[in-house]
């Protein structure tokens, strides 16, 4: 039994690096595109649009903090932007999330990208019955994507355009000491897994990529996670490139790294093994 388990997996590992090595991405393709990146200011985010930058794409940007937006944009024109722009905006003011997407299409003439990436802070601890913060996390987690996807599906729909939604394992994979993260990031899978059927049932030029991401070694996660978990975390650099080469390809889903795949395999197959994994990944003595 051992043995079949290894052969499956190793032959799932081929065959995601066969995917992987064939998703014929053209870097040129992003030369000029218009991209709207959330949650732009530190972390994954900013990371994508220095990619974005590089390529040569046309950004605009936002999050709260206006100071920490304006040094990524300058930071995005020196490195090739061909035009960049910010916003400040908090995503859980609903009258922000329109003004959001009604900006980038006027100062890029359109979106072919929104990667919706942003996420309101939460406590990494057990689940203290805190109703009001899970309901806060949801507006910004949640809903706010899908106001924004909607606001933004006219035109990526005329420019044959990309929604990127940044999701994480904890969406298809439940974690403890995360309760409402983990129920905002089941949220966007079910939403925008919903929402490409509907696309592709209309014949929409929009393509849908969902990108389940592992630990990744962002300042916030890494001083939240700090002494709670045992996990390898992997570079926010190195995620942003893999999540815009997803939407570039019109993939419909990223893991990153890819064993998240193996992950979500496992937690089906042989679930008490999951679980206890799982659970033994954390530090927790009640
Ligand atoms: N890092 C990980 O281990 C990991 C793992 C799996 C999935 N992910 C996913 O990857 C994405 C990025 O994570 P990250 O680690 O890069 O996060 P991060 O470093 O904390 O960055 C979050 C971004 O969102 C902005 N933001 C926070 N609250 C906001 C609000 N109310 N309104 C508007 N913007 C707001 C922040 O800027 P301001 O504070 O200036 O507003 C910042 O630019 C998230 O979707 C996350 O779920 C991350």
């Amino acid at each position: 039994m051992e043995a079949f388990i290894k052969i499956i997996l190793s032959c799932i590992f081929v065959a995601f690096l066969a995917i992987r090595w064939t998703n014929n991405f053209d870097a040129e393709s992003l030369r000029g595109a218009k991209v709207l990146v959330t949650g732009s200011s530190k972390g994954i985010g900013e990371q994508m649009a220095y990619h974005y930058a590089r390529f040569g794409a046309k950004i605009v940007i936002t999050a709260r903090s206006k100071d920490t937006l304006q040094k990524v944009v300058e930071k995005c024109l020196s490195l090739g932007a061909q035009e960049a722009f910010y916003i400040a905006a908090d995503m859980s003011n609903e009258s922000d999330l329109d003004r959001v997407v009604d900006f980038a299409l006027k100062k890029l003439g359109g979106l072919d990208y929104l990667v919706l990436n942003h996420i309101g802070s939460t406590r990494v601890a057990m689940w203290d019955g805190d109703v009001e913060h899970a309901k806060w996390l949801m507006k910004i987690n949640f809903f706010s994507y899908i106001q924004m996807a909607w606001k933004a599906l006219p035109s990526l729909e005329k420019n044959k355009g990309s929604l990127v939604i940044v999701s994480s394992l904890a969406g298809k994979m439940p974690s403890p000491l995360t309760a409402p993260y983990v129920s905002t990031k089941s949220a966007l899978n079910g939403f925008f897994g919903s929402l490409r059927h509907e696309l592709a049932m209309k014949k929409s030029n929009v393509s849908i990529s969902v990108c389940t991401l592992g630990l990744i070694d962002t300042e916030t996660a890494m001083s939240k996670v700090k002494g709670k978990v045992n996990m390898p975390a992997y570079p926010a650099t190195e995620a942003a490139l893999n999540i815009i080469i997803t939407g570039a390809t019109r993939q419909p889903e990223l893991f990153y790294p890819w064993f998240t795949y193996i992950w979500t395999l496992t937690k089906d197959w042989i679930p008490s093994f999951t679980d206890y994994v799982v659970q033994r990944s954390y530090n927790y003595n009640p």
